[in-house]
This record gives C-alpha cells, sequence and structure tokens, in this order.
C-alpha cells in the first residue's frame, strides 16, 4: 500500500521558517488536494515529498518507508508542474518517451505506455505533433501524460491548470478527474489555490494557511463545518458573511446581539463563561433569503444588484459596518438598487466563532 506519512514535517530557508510541522496521513488512492493563499507554503510542501527540496525537520514516509533522504528518483513519484516543461524540438510521442528512454526500457514497453497514456487523455491524434502546433490544454495533457508513462505510485500537481484559460481550465479538470477513476490505486496529491478545483477534485482538501495546516477533511464537510473563521471564509464563494456580535444569552442554544441591537438564536451551544463576549457571526449568501413573513435576520439597503441568470447577487449595506453583506438568491429577482429589504437565513446553517475565530460547536 502506497500511502503517505507526514509526521511533524517542517520547512525553512535560512531564518525564514515556512511550515511549521504538519501532520498528515494520507491513503493509497487517495485524492488530497492542498489549497491556502499563495505563499502559504503549499508548493514547498509538495516539492518536499517529490524530493525537491530538503527537510528541514520531520518525517516522510511514502509506503512506509522513511524517505528523507531518498532522491527524488527512486520515491516512484511524478510530477506535473504549472508551466509545462516540454521539450520544443521533441514530438508528443518522444516528450512521453523520453524518461523510459533514459531507464532503459525496451522499444515495445515504451509504445505500450505511451499509446496507453495517449489514450487516457485523447491525445492519439497529436502524437507526430511539436508541443507548438498544440493548444495550451493539449500541453499540459502531454505532461500529464508523460507523467503517467512513468507508472508513479504517487501523482502530484502543482497547480497544473493555472496557465489555461476558463474554458480549457473546466476541460482539463474533468480529465483530471477521469484520470483518477482510471488510475484508482494511485495517490495524487493536488495543489491549487482555486476553490473550485479543491471542492471538485478532492477525497479530502488540506487547508493551509501561512505554513500551518487549518483543517483537513471531505470538501462539504468543510464546507458545511469550517473548524474556524480562516476555514469559514475560504470555503465557498462568494464567501461566508461574517458579522462581529456579542453573546447575549448562553445554553444548548446561544442568544446574540448583532450591529443593531436585534438579537437571534443560534443552535450553537456556549457556555455560561461565554456571556458577554464579543464574538462572530457567519451567515453564508446562498443561506440567506428575501424574509416573507415577520421574522428576519437583518435589514439593510441594496447597494449593488448582479444578476448572473441562474442566481442573483445583492450586496447589501447595514448590518456590516463598512463591507456589504452578500445575498445570493436563486434565478431572477426583481430587486432594485436603493431598496431596503429585510432578509431571513436558514436556521440550520448559522456559524458561530469565538473570540479567537475557533467555531462554536453545535
Ligand atoms: N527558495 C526559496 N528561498 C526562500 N524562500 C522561499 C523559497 N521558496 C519559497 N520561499 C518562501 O516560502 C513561502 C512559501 O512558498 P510556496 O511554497 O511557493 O507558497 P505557495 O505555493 O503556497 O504559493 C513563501 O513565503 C516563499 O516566499
Ligand atoms: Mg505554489
Amino acid at each position: 500500500m502506497t500511502g503517505l506519512v507526514l509526521k511533524d514535517i517542517r520547512k525553512a530557508y535560512g531564518q525564514v521558517k515556512v511550515l511549521h510541522g504538519i501532520d498528515l496521513e494520507i491513503k493509497e488512492g487517495e485524492f488530497v488536494v492542498f489549497v491556502g493563499p499563495s505563499g502559504c507554503g503549499k508548493s514547498t510542501l509538495l516539492r518536499m515529498i517529490a524530493g525537491l527540496e530538503d527537510i528541514t525537520g520531520g518525517e516522510l514516509y511514502i509506503d512506509g518507508q522513511l524517505v528523507n533522504d531518498v532522491p527524488p528518483s527512486k520515491r516512484g513519484i511524478a510530477m506535473v508542474f504549472q508551466s509545462y516543461a516540454l521539450y520544443p524540438h521533441m514530438t508528443v510521442y518522444d516528450n512521453m518517451a523520453f524518461g523510459m528512454r533514459i531507464a532503459g526500457e525496451s522499444k515495445e514497453e515504451i509504445d505500450r505506455r505511451v499509446r496507453s497514456a495517449a489514450n487516457i487523455l485523447q491525445l492519439g491524434p497529436y502524437l507526430d505533433r511539436l508541443p507548438k502546433a498544440l493548444s495550451g490544454g493539449q500541453r499540459q495533457r502531454v505532461a500529464i501524460g508523460r507523467a503517467i508513462c512513468r507508472n508513479p505510485k504517487v501523482f502530484l500537481f502543482d497547480e497544473p491548470l493555472s496557465n489555461l484559460d476558463a474554458a480549457l481550465r473546466v476541460a482539463t479538470r474533468i480529465e483530471i478527474s477521469k484520470l483518477n477513476e482510471s488510475m484508482p490505486d494511485t495517490t495524487m496529491i493536488y495543489v491549487t489555490h482555486d476553490q473550485v478545483e479543491a471542492m471538485t477534485l478532492a477525497d479530502r482538501i488540506v487547508v493551509l494557511s501561512a505554513g500551518k495546516i487549518e483543517q483537513v477533511g471531505p470538501p462539504l464537510e468543510l464546507y458545511e463545518r469550517p473548524a474556524n473563521l480562516f476555514v469559514a471564509r475560504f470555503i465557498g464563494s462568494p464567501a461566508m458573511n461574517i458579522m462581529p456580535v456579542t453573546v447575549v444569552g448562553t445554553g444548548d442554544a446561544t442568544r446574540i446581539k448583532l450591529k443593531d441591537s436585534s438579537e437571534v438564536t443560534v443552535d450553537v451551544a456556549t457556555s455560561a463563561s461565554d456571556q458577554g463576549k464579543a464574538a462572530s457571526f457567519g451567515v453564508r449568501p446562498e443561506d440567506l433569503a428575501i424574509a416573507t413573513g415577520d421574522e428576519f435576520l437583518f435589514e439593510g439597503v441594496v447597494d449593488i444588484v448582479e444578476a448572473l441568470g441562474e442566481v442573483t447577487l445583492l450586496y447589501v449595506n447595514g448590518p456590516v459596518e463598512e463591507e456589504p453583506v452578500v445575498v445570493k438568491l436563486p434565478g431572477i429577482v426583481d430587486v432594485k438598487k436603493g431598496q431596503t429589504l429585510r432578509f431571513s437565513a436558514d436556521k440550520t446553517k448559522l456559524h458561530l466563532f469565538d473570540a479567537d475565530g475557533q467555531t462554536y460547536r453545535r
């Protein structure tokens, strides 16, 4: 079984610490996505797994074997980068065959693997072309094909789609998803800052920020039960609305006071010591609706209406200082800029965070 175990993995460049102790177990065949803002250490962590960066501290096991000092070529991994790094003077076929020729594979074996990879990635018609005669998406598929030919136990991707335009990104993402299905025993680790890629591809997402793991879990678990404010804001688009509140009643359910002094009960348990404390209240744009009865969460003035066809986004001023609350309504909605409206929320989907940004558990 080709799982990975990361034990207290640390990285420093000179005095500058960029990873502060990463603990993670990845099962054989799992598709794990590292997601987080630019500069949080995603590529560094991936390159350490690949063996392209020294490990400053901690232990990395692949397949039960400690590999801290094992060179990249002996780790059974293949990596696909953002830049395709194809040889410009070689055909698609030769680009994919190159590594196997170096490794001394037989001509028949090389041919079998190149054609199998080309088949998976629908590159058959392009095998005799040079990279310059391919689109960006096709070039990235060649880079992926080259990695498949190496028959890796672990497949690493570092933002492989970020050089592609939006339509190609979607098509290639679906390609990678199919590739994952066709290689069920191959462990895949995929780095991105794009949360749609993370949500759609991952068995489990690892959310990183500033060199630390914030939360690990299946995509919908992170969406429904973020561990803290960072994950709550990072997962979901448009981002979760956050409002500063005060806890005015504790117990199995918690009573909170909003900026305009209205009070709301949230289905989250707090203890007596939380009484009077500052907290953050979170509600996702898609969990808000225009209030139909007397009960409402907040009132505000519609500042911007974005009609996207399948949804309408409202940016509402009032309930939070300095930033609008975003409301996502299904379909086309007859609302105009300047209108004052009342909004209600799905009570089962409210979030509450303590003063340190940790989630109060339901
Ligand atoms: N070779 C290097 N020397 C010094 N600092 C580096 C080096 N490579 C990366 N860093 C720093 O490490 C941090 C993490 O970088 P990186 O892993 O590339 O982030 P991400 O891939 O999440 O955008 C950044 O602050 C970056 O500036
Ligand atoms: Mg990076």
